[in-house]
């Protein structure tokens, strides 16, 4: 058990890359709080993580709203006693280029970049009472190459490696890691309506795209919740300030 003892906030663990990852910590021990803004979806992980015998919680929480973050961290803190891990996994997907709107930059702003923050800034108290902790962002390939037509969605993951080494530095005193991780595509409901938005099958889309990665697939969201449980284990334990890729060699070839 890799975490046993611990009490992570996955954020965005509802769906996807979050929920395998939540799926995985409390697997390996951990005491898991989602927070989500889709509170079906979010549920039904609760009784997923529950079914594996391991304390969990759901909380309706939107990342881009500050008050209900320090909220949720101060529930988390008040019903597990403690917070030592943190996943920025939410994020807002608002596709198109240089001509979007004001509300599409201030929507991918609000969640992925200050949200993260958000969600960082109420986090570190709690884990600092706790001796130390590690925070993992979940970044993209977006975030070192160009991804046609998704302008803002390419900043707010260029931003988060900003973000992570600003707050590894700034958190370093107090035992604190902040890593990144950069998926390429992972098959999650997000690209799947991706695809469907495109007009296009998931297999026409995984011909087009699997390639692109050196092992010529697309990835799992278990393998990406198996890269952040790495940086957030102690095996790596000198590990803070940088991004890990988890791109099948996408940003390699
Ligand atoms: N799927 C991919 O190919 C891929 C590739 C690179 C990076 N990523 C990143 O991985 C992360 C997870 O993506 P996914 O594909 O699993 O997506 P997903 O849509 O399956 O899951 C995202 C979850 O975040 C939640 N969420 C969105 N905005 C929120 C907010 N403001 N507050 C709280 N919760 C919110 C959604 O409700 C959803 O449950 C994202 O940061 C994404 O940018 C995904």
């Amino acid at each position: 058990m890799r975490l046993a003892g611990k009490v992570a906030v996955v954020t965005g663990g509802a769906s996807g890359i979050g929920r395998a990852t939540a799926l995985r910590f409390s697997a390996e021990g951990a005491r898991v709080a989602i927070f989500d803004r889709n509170a079906g979806k979010g549920e039904e992980v609760l009784r997923d993580l529950r079914g594996g015998g391991m304390k969990a919680m759901f909380l309706p929480v939107d990342i881009a709203v500050e008050a209900q973050v320090k909220e949720g961290m101060r529930k988390v803190e008040a019903e597990f006693g403690a917070l030592h891990v943190l996943v920025n996994n939410a994020a807002a997907f608002v596709f198109g280029s240089y001509d979007v709107t004001q509300e599409d930059w201030e929507e991918v702003l609000s969640v992925n970049v200050m949200g993260t923050a958000f969600c960082a800034k109420h986090a570190v108290e709690a884990m600092i009472r706790a001796g130390g902790g590690s925070i993992v962002n979940v970044s993209s390939i977006s975030g070192f190459v160009a991804q046609e037509k998704s302008l803002p969605y390419n900043t707010s993951k260029a931003a988060l490696l900003g973000l992570t080494r600003g707050l590894a530095m700034d958190l370093a005193p107090h035992k604190i890691r902040v890593n990144a991780v950069a998926p390429g595509c992972i098959d999650t409901p997000q690209l799947r309506a991706d695809v469907e938005r495109m007009g296009m099958t998931y297999e026409e889309d995984l011909a087009l795209e699997g390639p692109l990665h050196m092992l010529s697939r697309f990835g799992t969201a278990e393998e990406v919740a198996n890269t952040i449980l790495f940086l957030v284990s102690d095996e790596a334990s000198f590990v803070t300030g940088t991004c890990l890729m988890v791109d099948g060699g996408y940003t390699a070839k």
